[in-house]
């Protein structure tokens, strides 16, 4: 029996497939690569390239594995992308994520994990946040999660499809062989990270008048290979037969981009010239998760997401690959 990976060659995707190859686990994957690297994936995998809204693609791969489950990574997510260009947005996560779930309800696979995203909370009023915490989505990205946290709640009732939605905060880091290279990258560490190298000339911090203590947004980092085995532990759950779920995977700890910064500056040794510009709109002050329901539900609990572990990580996957996968 296998798992289907939809977005595999991507950054979480990859990383969560070597943990998955790592204890055994029989992986299909299905990635468009419009953003993914099959170089980041072992030569070997079984891998189709096309989109999860191809439902007769996706009729075939349940026709040629067994499929016991999906891990559905797979989606656009620039948020400010999708404010510009929202139809690409539904079309892509929505649209093409209800082909998906509905081939594979007719192929008779009642178990995903669904990326979500802290974006479904939108600007939140309290921090730290729960998931019963008000979700208003500020963009169209995080409104095509919403949605598809909402077609799986339906189709929970309806076809008894069991899910987990893993709302995650920043994901940032790398292993030693999977590491974060989006084109064009919207992240603060690799960004950071390409200043570091003089890549850019400076990083570009937008906004220095926000209330926290240093006028700087703060956000929730968590270290890519936590939230790879979070995915892990909620297979787990869904295959000992336990209930859909929603849950944010966080630390509960947040850093200013100023603090993000200045850990870069130690971790690299280099000079890293920042540049005040205005805010970006929609930016949130603070995103800052209570990830307590995911430790009592799975038992989950970040090993290696302090901020130094993952700079240090993703420092070290960068140096091996200055320009990402390209250059490798
Ligand atoms: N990176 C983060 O900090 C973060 C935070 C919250 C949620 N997420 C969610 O986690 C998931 C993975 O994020 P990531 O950072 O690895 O992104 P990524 O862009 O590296 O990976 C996404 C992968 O999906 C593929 N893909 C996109 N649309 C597709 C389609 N229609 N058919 C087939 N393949 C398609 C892309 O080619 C890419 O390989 C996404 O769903 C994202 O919304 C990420």
């Amino acid at each position: 029996m296998a798992i289907l990976v939809t977005g595999g060659a991507g950054y979480i995707g990859s990383v969560t497939i070597e943990l998955l190859l790592a204890k055994g686990e029989q992986v299909v994957v299905l990635d468009d690569l419009a953003h993914g690297h099959r170089v980041a994936l072992p030569a070997d995998i079984p891998f189709y390239q096309g989109k999860i809204g191809d439902r007769e693609l996706v009729a075939r791969i349940a026709h040629e594995h067994a499929l016991e489950s999906c891990i559905h990574f797979a989606a656009l997510i620039e948020v400010g992308e999708s404010v510009i260009d929202p139809a690409r947005y539904f079309e892509n996560n929505a649209g093409h994520g209800i082909a998906l779930m509905g081939e594979l309800v007719r192929a008779g696979v009642r178990r995903v994990v669904f990326s979500s995203t802290a974006a479904v909370y939108g600007d939140p009023e309290v921090i730290p946040i729960t998931e019963r915490s008000w979700k208003w989505p500020k963009n169209p990205y995080g409104w095509s999660k919403l949605f598809m946290e909402q077609l799986l709640q339906a189709y929970d009732t309806a076809y008894g499809m069991k899910f987990v939605a893993l709302r995650y905060f920043n994901a940032a880091g790398a292993t030693a062989n999977c590491g974060e290279d989006h084109k064009p990258e919207s992240h603060l560490i690799p960004n950071v990270l390409a200043a570091a190298l003089g890549q850019h000339r400076a990083i570009r911090v937008f906004g220095n008048n926000y209330p926290t203590p240093d006028g700087t947004p703060i956000r929730d980092y968590i270290h890519v290979v936590d939230l790879a085995a979070a995915h892990i532990r909620a297979l787990e759950h869904l295959r000992s037969g336990g209930q859909s779920d929603f849950l944010n995977l966080g630390t509960g700890r947040g850093y200013s981009v100023l603090e993000v910064i200045k850990c870069v500056r130690e971790v690299t040794g280099r000079e890293i010239p920042a540049q005040i510009e205005p805010p970006r709109a929609g930016d949130p002050a603070r995103l800052i998760a209570d990830p307590s329901r995911a430790r009592t539900l799975l038992g989950w609990e970040p090993a290696v997401s302090d901020l130094r572990s993952i700079v240090n990580s993703a420092w070290e996957w960068r140096l091996r690959h200055p320009s990402g996968y390209a250059e490798s």
